[in-house]
């Protein structure tokens, strides 16, 4: 029986709301014929994404003529929309999937790929653009570029501050890979200097707004704050394991990880997607799916500080998310609560009428894969007041409590969660073009493939779905080491320095291996006491369009010369504090002098009077608070 029709069939049956129950003999019958059908649409459909994702990568990759070697063509679509350029944020989840697939199973094709994206991301960053370029690292914020590498100057929403974290992420599980197989060297000198860019990009701009990765609200981003806070910490365990540090990773992740659990929504049990701005929209979107599936780590199991895809708060927000395209769309009418519909960006969307989406809707099967994986591990599942509705829809009479694998409510919620998450798979197989091509959206109307063709996030998210449904757990990010909330929650953006990587020869012939015991840096360094996080806080009222730096005689201070100064966060100025503010890690003990500069809007720079200020940077861990006022 074809999927979409065995599906219309559980519609009309699924009003007995008796789905999952072992004694319900049609749901199981059901269930059997919708794991066979998804099992064979697997099995043709990996083969073709794969191919039709490689076919999206330059420069030999077969609808990418004109790519830049290691460049992640979005969709080979030139109008209608002209989707040919490179976004940062879909080529660093793409080449997630494809170093995760490869972690799994070695295979050259696939390491060749990583290998040409670190090259081709290193000149990238180099790139200046509209937003900026490597100096301050402003530029690492820029959303999309042309395929050849130069840069897109034509009316964006721009900055997207979630590229750089997610590229460090894919960066890092290939450095992984390197150290575990005993190349910590290759990972050190060529891979490190890409990945360290985009952590310090991360340290320095995770609090200012920008837009999501919809690329419509300027504001915070749920998506990007989650892929920031992993980022840094998996930096700092990573820059470890290095024989190096990220202290700013390490003194900055803990304060991200406290912004991700402000946008929560305790009354409705679920999480806002865009705060800071978006204010129109009631907040549930997919964005929140997507941050759940890329942090997930089956180490810290269901942790819902980290927003872990079973964690209470998730599986809520599955539920809001995935009720909310329920009714909105006409293909998705008459599809009892509890079974699996169609999912879109977010149901407010007007982007070509608003439409589900390939890769939401494989984002929704994913989540619950990733929930199976840790509870078969844990061999329990605990249903809280918060996750009673979720597991209510799939299996009615559960109640609260923890229910261990020798139970028959574990074994009802782990079936039910089985075929619900095979539906969303389901979907996808009926609505997929007949040759296995997947584009961006399918008509909420008719149900019918449009807009971007062959887009290579589609695929991805094919394929990474996929493998948590046959069990594949990711490398883990070591969010173990920072899922505990800090006392001192305050917001703090380190500054730090920017350089080009140069070094992009991999050596040849790196196969499995070995991890070479002299190599890693096994005694991790303290981090904090070498390097003291100092606070500026100047007040100083400006006009619009000035800026204020802080300049001064080291290089992190930009040795005097203001073009190289640290610009300073308005963030908390108001025209009765106007509070100009930047943290800095700067060495213990260090003697330090520095002056405050406003830039005017045309460039000309106003330095602060005579004598210079001066201070030694204790020699403690304590963090320094400065208080100046311009003079
Ligand atoms: C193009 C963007 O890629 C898309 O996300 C957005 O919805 C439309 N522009 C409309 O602003
Ligand atoms: C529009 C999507 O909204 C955005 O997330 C994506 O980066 C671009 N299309 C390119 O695929």
């Amino acid at each position: 029986m074809h999927a979409l029709s065995s599906l219309l069939l559980l519609g009309a049956y699924a009003t007995q709301a008796v789905f999952g129950r072992p004694e319900d003999l049609h749901a199981r019958r059901e269930a059997a014929i919708i794991k066979r059908s998804v099992d064979s649409f697997i099995q043709t459909q990996t083969p073709i994404s794969w191919e039709r994702l490689l076919c999206n990568i330059g420069s030999d990759g077969c609808r990418a003529q004109g790519a830049a070697s290691g460049v992640v063509v979005a969709s080979p679509s030139k109008s209608n929309p002209d989707y040919w350029y490179t976004w940062t944020r879909d080529a660093a989840l793409v080449l997630k999937g494809i170093a995760e697939a490869f972690t799994h199973d070695y295979n050259t094709t696939l390491q060749r790929q990583v290998q040409n994206f670190v090259g081709s991301q290193a000149k990238l960053q180099g790139v200046s653009n509209p937003v900026g370029d490597l100096s301050n690292g402003a530029g690492l914020g820029e959303v999309k570029f042309y395929v050849d590498l130069t840069k897109f100057t034509g009316e964006w929403g721009r900055p997207q501050r979630d590229g750089p974290p997610l590229r460090a992420i894919a960066m890092m599980t290939y450095a992984r890979w390197l150290i575990n197989n005993g190349y910590t060297s290759t990972a050190r000198d060529i891979v490190w200097p890409v990945i360290k860019n985009d952590l310090t990009y991360t340290a320095q701009y995770w609090n200012q707004t920008g837009f999501d990765l919809w690329e419509e609200v300027q504001g915070s981003s749920f998506f990007t704050i989650t892929a920031s806070h992993r980022a840094l910490i998996e930096g700092a365990v990573l820059a470890q394991s290095l024989g190096t540090s990220c202290t700013a990773c390490s003194t900055v992740a803990p304060r991200i990880l406290c912004f991700v659990q402000s946008f929560w929504n305790q009354n409705q049990g679920y999480v806002v997607s865009n705060i800071n701005g978006g204010n129109y929209r009631n907040g549930r979107d997919a964005n929140s799916l997507l941050a759940s599936i890329h942090n997930f780590d089956a180490a810290v199991g269901c942790d819902a500080n980290t927003f872990q895809p079973c964690s209470d708060k998730a599986l809520s927000n599955h539920k809001s998310v995935v009720d909310s395209f329920r009714s909105i769309y006409t293909i998705n009418r008459g599809i009892a609560q509890g079974h699996a519909v169609a999912v879109g960006r977010y149901s407010e969307d007007v982007y070509y009428n608003g439409n589900p989406w390939y890769l939401t809707t494989l984002a929704a099967a994913e989540q619950l894969y990733d929930s199976l994986i840790v509870w078969k591990q844990q061999g329990s599942i605990t249903v809280t007041s918060l996750s009673l509705a979720f597991f209510r829809d799939l299996v009615p009479s559960v109640t609260t409590g923890t229910f261990s694998s020798s139970s028959s409510t574990y074994t009802a919620i782990i079936n039910a969660v089985q075929t619900y998450a095979d539906e969303f798979l389901a979907i996808i197989d009926s609505r997929k073009l007949p040759n296995g091509a997947l584009p961006e959206q399918f008509d909420r109307n008719t149900g019918t493939p449009i807009a971007a063709s062959d887009l290579t996030w589609s695929y991805s998210a094919f394929l990474t779905a996929t493998a948590r449904r046959a069990g594949k757990v990711p490398p883990s990010w070591s969010a173990a080491t920072g899922n505990t909330l800090p006392n001192n929650c305050a917001a703090v953006a380190v500054a730090g320095t920017y350089a080009t990587a140069t070094n992009t020869n991999f050596p040849t012939s790196q196969t499995p291996g070995v991890p070479s015991s002299t190599t890693t840096g096994s005694t991790p360094t303290p981090t904090g006491c070498s390097e003291v996080l100092v606070t500026f806080n100047e007040r100083a009222s400006t006009q619009w369009g000035q800026n204020i730096k802080l300049v001064g005689n080291h290089p992190a201070l930009g040795n005097w010369n203001p073009s190289n100064g640290i610009l300073l966060s308005a963030a908390g100025y108001t025209s009765s504090d106007p509070l100009w503010s930047i943290s800095v890690l700067l060495p213990a003990g260090q003697s330090i002098e520095y002056k405050y500069v406003n830039v005017q809007s045309d460039g000309s720079v106003r330095w602060e009077s005579d004598p210079n200020r001066q201070f030694t940077v204790p020699s403690t861990c304590n963090e320094v608070v400065r208080g100046d006022n311009w003079r």
